[in-house]
């Protein structure tokens, strides 16, 4: 983000690879938890230097990396380079996490493969799809796996909002509630009108009733 690279930090520090070396190196020291590090693969594509950073990590000592194959420059324009991510796990001896864009079964069977990484950190294709997990898993496992109808994954969402507000409290709880539930009903019928109405509300109460009636539609809906 523009706050922290224009201060050095976040990804400009994959400029300089001796400041992550110090930075890591100190922060190992000062704890004797594992220390983690995420980077991107490069400042832009003209400064790919994502294996040189890694590893300069991994000297100072830290346990395990993740890579979002893209540059900074880049933000989150398409176009995620797994090809990098497997030339850091080449060269590193630490477990290598990849990252970008993974957002189906498919894709992680084929990141995996692509980049025999040891571990996948998913974002945004989780958001209003927390079930993306299980899914990945009975893929890796070869096993069948059942999409949740819309009924379920109201469910699950009406589950989510209710642990939102208890964490976060009510007011808080139901604002953050709003972009979940509107990424919970894309694709399902009637969702524009529900995402309108739930923009406009402001009790968990109120919220609970919207997704129990968008339940009953479905409901009916697979009846017909
Ligand atoms: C809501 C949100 C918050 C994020 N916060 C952080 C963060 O604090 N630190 C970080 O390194 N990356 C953060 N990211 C970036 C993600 O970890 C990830 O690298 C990026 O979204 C690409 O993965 P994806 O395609 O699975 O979303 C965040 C992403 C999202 C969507």
């Amino acid at each position: 983000m523009k706050k922290f690279v224009t201060n050095g930090e976040g990804s400009a520090l994959l400029k300089t690879p001796e400041k992550v070396y110090d930075i890591v190196k100190a922060t190992v020291q000062a704890t004797s938890l594992p220390v983690t590090v995420k980077i991107r693969i490069g400042w832009d594509s003209a400064s790919v230097n994502a294996c040189e950073v890694a590893l300069a990590a991994e000297e100072a000592g830290c346990a395990a990396l993740t890579v979002h194959g893209r540059t900074r420059e880049q933000l989150y324009r398409p176009g995620v380079d797994y090809e990098t991510i497997a030339r850091v796990k080449d060269v590193l001896k630490i477990p290598v996490i990849a990252n970008g864009d993974i957002t189906s079964a498919e894709v992680a069977c084929r990141v995996k493969k692509e980049t025999a990484c040891d571990g996948l950190m998913i974002a945004r294709g989780a958001e209003g799809n927390p079930m993306l997990f299980r899914e990945i898993l009975a893929a890796f496992n070869g096993v069948d796996y059942q999409k949740p109808s819309s009924v379920e994954l109201l469910s699950m969402a009406r589950e989510h909002v209710q642990l939102l507000c208890m964490d976060k409290g009510e007011e808080i709880g139901v604002r953050e509630a709003r972009k979940h539930l509107a990424w919970y009903v894309k694709g399902i019928r009637g969702a524009a009108a529900f995402r309108n109405t739930v923009n406009n509300t402001w009790s968990l109460a109120k919220l609970l009733t919207l997704i129990d009636e968008l339940e009953a539609e479905q409901l009916i809906l697979n009846e017909e």
